[in-house]
């Protein structure tokens, strides 16, 4: 059993990699920061699982090219749990000019998902949203998926987490049929080094706020609980959180916006990455 998991140097990424390394064959870890990682897993049981992929997610080229080594080493895949994320300063751009909420925490985990796609398939994978309760503050993009005109932190991460969730409709929508399970969730407010990239004032709110939190470990729950848990326990395309079914917002259960986001998403790698992807199950439904 093959695990591809994002986010793993720190936080709930951290606890889900301690909790799942004994449960998969080989580990495959997409890091930003490689010298952090292997100074971080030197200490682990079992560290000859794991084969770090340099990734940062909010540069697609990167993502891509970490997507070609994990296929160049195995065929299939049968846990993806797209961990990594995080709230920046709004209008903070990417090194390919993109927000940087919406690269690190949606587009980057779309492109892997889309790169990986022969190996989830294989594997008849379940493909794991970190998403937030924080969805349920996003407002309607309209034409802006891309965060092009928003400057509002909270109000940008409040919507890719929204995405997380879309995301996981369309892939169940496009693809349970080849067999792919996918699920979101909710960790819980967890003290982790979580808006520690965030603009002055949200740190200063999250850094009150994390006296109340939960442990990394705790946080980590319910993203193993979906890793793990046998498949007739879980609903495929459903929003979790307490390792139980939740509701979502009415705008993450909207099927014409998880399109319209998914096809925009295929447009906007097409854009940056300047090649013609094939027909990744993209409809022409147009941009709302
Ligand atoms: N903490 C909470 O209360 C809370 C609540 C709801 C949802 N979440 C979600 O939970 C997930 C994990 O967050 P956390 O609380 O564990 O935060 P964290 O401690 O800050 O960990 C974030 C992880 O993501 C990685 N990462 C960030 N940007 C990246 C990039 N561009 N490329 C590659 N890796 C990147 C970080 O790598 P580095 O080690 O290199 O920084 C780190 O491993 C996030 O998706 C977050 O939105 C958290």
């Amino acid at each position: 059993m093959n695990l591809v998991l994002t986010g793993s140097t720190s936080g709930i990424g951290w606890e889900t990699l301690l909790a799942l390394l004994p449960q998969f064959d080989r580990v495959f870890l997409p890091v930003r920061n490689i010298s952090k990682a292997e100074r971080l897993f030197q200490s682990l049981d079992k560290k000859e699982k794991i084969v770090l992929i340099p990734m940062d997610l909010s540069v697609l080229a990167e993502v891509k090219k970490g997507a070609e080594i994990i296929l160049s080493q195995t065929e299939q895949i049968h846990v993806l749990i797209n961990n990594a994320g995080g709230m920046y300063p709004g209008g903070k751009r990417s090194k390919e000019g993109i927000d940087l909420s919406f690269a690190t925490n949606h587009l980057g985990h779309f492109l892997l998902v889309q790169e990986l796609l022969p190996a989830l398939i294989k594997g008849k994978a379940r493909v794991i949203q970190v998403s937030s309760e924080a969805h349920r503050i996003a407002l309607h993009p309209g034409k802006d998926f891309s965060l092009k005109k928003s400057s509002n932190t909270v109000a940008a991460y409040a919507l890719v987490k929204l995405y997380n969730i879309l995301f996981t409709k369309q892939l169940v929508n496009n693809y349970s049929s080849e067999g792919l399970n996918s699920y979101a969730l909710h960790p819980g407010a967890v003290r982790t080094a979580f808006g520690s990239e965030a603009s002055t004032w949200a740190k200063g709110l999250i850094a009150f706020t994390k006296l109340f939190f939960i442990s990394p470990k705790a946080g980590a729950a319910t993203s193993i609980f979906l890793a793990t848990a046998p498949e007739k326990y879980l609903k495929n395309g459903y929003y979790y959180k307490n390792k139980k079914l939740s509701s979502t917002s009415t705008l993450a259960k909207d099927a014409k916006l998880a399109q319209a986001l998914w096809n925009f998403s295929l447009e906007e790698i097409d854009r940056v990455l300047g090649n013609a992807n094939p027909d990744k199950k993209g409809e022409n439904v147009g941009i709302l």
